[in-house]
């Protein structure tokens, strides 16, 4: 009964449910949901949304956990541990979360910048605040080195301890401030009419589209972030259920979001009647909200500090998340500490958010002279992930566990669903009655979604109400070159050498470990 190993994941279930929860709920739920649902329908919408996250979110998480879970290593060895031939899946989850940190911490910084700024105001900063270049770097900064410290302190003593403290100031914080909102009085029912009125006529395929891809990247799928945090959790965890938690929070945080945004942002229109207001995109969040906040008097301020410190905490934990499943990879590969690791992760990326911070806070200012493919830096990284690359990776993730599983024996016959059911549970995947819904979906259902999700996506960049955009064209090649360079460097250097696992990780950590107490000595 020697069972107590020693391990380097996270403590407890719950623990667990939180980090992944802290990864999922971010600037998706807090901002693009609310703005997203108002321009698309309103409940209608988030109908949608909800079948989204039911159909295709809710079985791409399993996927992906368990892809995780069931190898205990970081994304690369866990696919090459699902199938042989497929290790080049998990590439995709090294190089999305390393474009995203890039921008996500740009946004980051300007969200501890608010918060921080809210006592002496932040209405009408905005323009000023993004040109300022040295500003927009430091805070940049700021946000990294605190993402850093604590991914540095590993998963139990780092990010589920962060995570535990942090989510539930987030609750806290956003459901004070949604009673607060909705307690304004006047303009209150128009906001909510504004954000939840339901307008099926609105509903069409380009919403469902629009749906489709918020549940991918507000659930933080697509690029193993779930392989990597499922490789820690605990072999006991209930997959099923904790899958089912982390979807609700996420989820109910979106939902929550936007009952503060639009009554408080109505109520301030309907005290200002010529205040001019922008509902849409970053100057919702940086622009209008300021405003909204500055008109309600001293409490505005506190208002002000609490709801950017929330978006900095969600936004935290976001990044927390997608720099530890790059960090796992470096820190299991190459053999090296936790600390040199993350050190290296985070220089690389905060060297590339510099440009993009720049570029970004030029557009703002109504420069257009650093643009690639026509967008600024922001939106051109993020058009190769999330139009692009995401939904490959989840595709990834459904077909090696729809199509390509190893391990039980019994499933090299295992062609239909019910076969495939049968060999998941004998590899371990225990989802009760949802087992075999689980099994249909993940094998045809989901990944077909996906593929139209993908297909449609790049079409929409490539053909615009003008014509065919070259543009879009630039972007679909960068993302496609990509991966292409990408599966050529796994195959290069990945694929015949070995990618570690989190026992190389443990047995790294305790070599430090003693060498730290020698110098102690
Ligand atoms: N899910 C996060 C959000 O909603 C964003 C994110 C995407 C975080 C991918 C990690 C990985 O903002």
């Amino acid at each position: 009964m020697e069972q107590k190993k020693k391990h380097n994941g996270f403590a407890s279930g719950f623990g667990f449910i939180l980090a992944a929860a802290g990864s999922a709920i971010g600037l998706g739920n807090l901002w693009s949901f609310p703005y997203k649902t108002s321009a698309n329908g309103g409940a209608a919408f988030v109908i949608l949304y909800v079948l989204c996250v039911l159909i295709i979110g809710v079985v791409t998480m399993v996927a992906e956990l368990y892809i995780g879970k069931r190898a205990a290593a970081n994304p690369i060895t866990a696919y090459k541990k699902a199938n042989k031939n497929l290790g080049w899946i998990g590439i995709f989850a090294i190089i999305i979360p390393l474009f995203i940190i890039c921008y996500y911490s740009v946004l980051g910084g300007y969200t501890v910048k608010y918060s921080m700024n809210s006592f002496s105001g932040n209405a009408g900063i905005m323009t000023t605040f993004v040109g300022n270049i040295g500003e927009v770097i430091l805070y940049t900064a700021i946000f990294m080195i605190l993402a850093v410290i604590v991914v540095m302190a590993g998963i139990k003593g780092g990010i589920e301890k962060a995570c535990k403290v942090l989510m539930p100031a987030l609750f806290f914080i956003l459901v004070a401030l949604a009673v607060y909102s909705l307690c304004l009085g006047e303009g209150v029912s128009e906001g909510l009419n504004f954000y939840l009125n339901p307008d099926f006529s609105k509903i069409g395929f380009n919403e469902i589209l629009a749906a489709m891809s918020q549940a991918f990247f507000s659930l933080s799928l697509g690029m193993g972030i779930m392989v990597s945090y499922g490789s820690y959790a605990d072999k006991k965890i209930n997959v099923g259920k904790s899958i089912s938690m982390i979807c609700i929070f996420d989820t109910l945080v979106a939902l929550l979001a936007g009952l503060i945004i639009f009554p408080a942002v109505y109520h301030y229109k309907a005290v200002n009647a010529d205040a001019a207001i922008n509902l849409g995109g970053i100057l919702l969040m940086f622009e209008t909200l300021p405003y909204v906040f500055a008109d309600m008097g001293a409490i505005g301020q506190i208002v002000s500090f609490f709801f950017f410190l929330m978006v900095a905490i969600a936004a935290l934990t976001s990044v927390i998340s997608l720099l530890e499943v790059v960090t796992q990879f470096v820190i299991q590969k190459f053999k090296i500490a936790r600390k040199r690791a993350i050190v290296f992760v985070a220089i690389i990326t905060f060297a590339v958010s510099i440009p993009i911070g720049i570029s970004l806070g030029l557009v703002l200012n109504g420069n257009n002279s650093m643009l690639i493919c026509g967008e600024n830096w922001l939106d051109f990284f993020d058009k190769v992930t999330n139009t692009v690359l995401m939904p490959l990776g989840a595709l990834g993730a459904c077909v090696a566990i729809g199509w390509f599983l190893d391990k039980p024996k019994t499933f090299k016959q295992a062609v239909n669903p019910m076969q495939l059911h049968r060999a998941l549970v004998e590899d371990g995947l225990q989802l009760g009655w949802f087992g075999k819904i689980f099994a249909v979906m993940v094998k045809y259902v989901t990944p077909l979604l996906i593929l139209i999700v993908e297909v449609f996506g790049v079409k929409e960049l490539l053909f615009t109400a003008q014509g065919f955009n070259l543009n879009g064209l630039g972007i679909v090649l960068t993302a496609y070159g990509l991966c292409i360079v990408c599966v050529i460097v796994y195959f290069i250097f990945f694929k015949n050498s070995q990618t570690g696992t989190n026992q190389d990780e443990l047995k790294i950590a305790e070599k430090v470990e003693a060498v730290e107490e020698e110098r102690k000595k």
